[in-house]
């Protein structure tokens, strides 16, 4: 099943719900939420009713993200559940870490395979501040405790913000070395909640490749990259370690996106940037059969001509691509409830 521009669609993201511990500045900046009402939240057997319908029309990649993931009651249910959907050949979640060393072993055992984790700084006072938390520990020990439980591939997500970050782009690329963990480094984009976005605060993929250049010397990008729609592109230091850029301002990868995500109410978006979704959780509820979900999910990936990172390029006065008010009137436009 192809898009308007031959994209197929593989990669589901689940927010499995819009809440969240922390308070990261590039996400969710203000003092007051609208949250999803709490009986929209899809239940974990409809969740896993839609993957199924989604596996048989060509996805066999999910990751599970929030809001915070592990503040779902009992994800590793969800986890087991999706494990056994027939085609899935990649389950994996994004995580902010605070809560992961309490849950990986059950998530492992439920059959998880592979955990991203957010990590933007090592000193906890800039988390404190910049995320309004201050268990930075926590954090670590959730990166120790995924390492020790054999997670496979983990990787540390580092959005750069300058004046924030930036001066630890060689620090972070240390802390995955010795963690055995790939970090990648995030262009900060000006989507949904990034109401303080403005465009110098973006440190562009070209400026982190100098700026690691002239610490560690000649860098070389990697010959095999992950697959290709992934939207780190992978790069090796003279030293043999491996990180990703995600370059989704400068660099935007629409072309070859084959990835849509399901809010945590079941509103289906087939762009990070689309200004509207798709409502599954009313015919879901309806009870409309399997054959009527895959006509809907499969009428509207065959329309898709998003390519909503590319477009803003062309935006002259780019700002934050919601004013506050507008976020407010519908809670579905934030990056939390649409899940990063
Ligand atoms: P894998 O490729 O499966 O490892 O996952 P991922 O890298 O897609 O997932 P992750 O949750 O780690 O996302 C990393 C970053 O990619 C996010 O912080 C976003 O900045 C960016 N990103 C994720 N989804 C999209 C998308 O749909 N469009 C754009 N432009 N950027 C995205
Ligand atoms: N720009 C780039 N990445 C973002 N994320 C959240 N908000 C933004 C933003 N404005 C990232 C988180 C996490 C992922 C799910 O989304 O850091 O790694
Ligand atoms: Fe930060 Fe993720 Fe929470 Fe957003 S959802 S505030 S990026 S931890």
């Amino acid at each position: 099943m192809r898009d308007v521009f031959g994209r197929p669609l593989r990669s589901l993201r689940i927010s499995v719900t819009d809440r969240c511990n922390m308070r990261c500045r590039y996400c969710m900046p203000e003092d007051e939420y609208v949250w999803l009402p709490r009986e929209s939240i899809l239940t974990f057997e409809e969740i896993e009713r839609l993957v199924r319908v989604f596996s048989e029309l060509g996805v066999d990649k999910v990751r599970l993200t929030g809001g915070e993931p592990l503040l779902r009651h009992e994800l590793a249910t969800l986890v087991a559940l999706l494990d056994r959907v027939r085609g899935l050949k990649d389950l994996a979640l994004t995580t902010n870490g605070l809560l992961l060393a309490r849950q990986a072993e059950a998530l492992r055992r439920a059959g998880l395979a592979r955990v991203t984790v957010s990590l933007d700084t090592l000193r906890p006072e800039r988390m404190r501040e910049f995320a309004k938390s201050a268990r930075h520990a926590d954090v670590v020990a959730g990166i120790q405790a995924a390492r020790q439980l054999g997670f496979h591939h983990l990787k540390l997500n580092s959005v750069v913000v300058r004046g924030f970050n930036d001066d630890e782009l060689a620090d972070l690329i240390e802390f995955g070395r010795s963690h055995d963990a790939e970090v990648r480094f995030i262009e900060y984009m000006d989507v949904g909640g990034a109401t303080r976005w403005t465009r110098d605060q973006v440190v562009p993929q070209r400026e982190i490749l100098e700026r690691l250049t002239r610490r560690y010397g000649p860098i070389e990008p990697v010959a095999t990259q992950e697959s290709p729609a992934a939207p780190a592109v992978r790069f090796r230091l003279p030293d043999g370690t491996v990180f990703g850029v995600i370059a989704s301002v400068t660099a935007p990868f629409c072309g070859s996106c084959d990835r849509s995500r399901l809010t945590a109410d079941g509103t289906w978006f087939l762009c990070l940037y689309a200004a509207r979704g798709v409502d599954l959780r009313e015919p879901l509820r309806r009870g409309a059969t399997d054959d009527e979900l895959a006509g809907l999910i499969a009428g509207a990936w065959r329309g898709r001509s998003d390519r909503g990172a590319e477009t803003r390029l062309g935006v002259a006065e780019r700002g934050a691509l919601y004013r506050l008010e507008s976020l407010r009137a519908d809670p579905h436009r934030e990056m939390h409830t649409r899940g990063g």
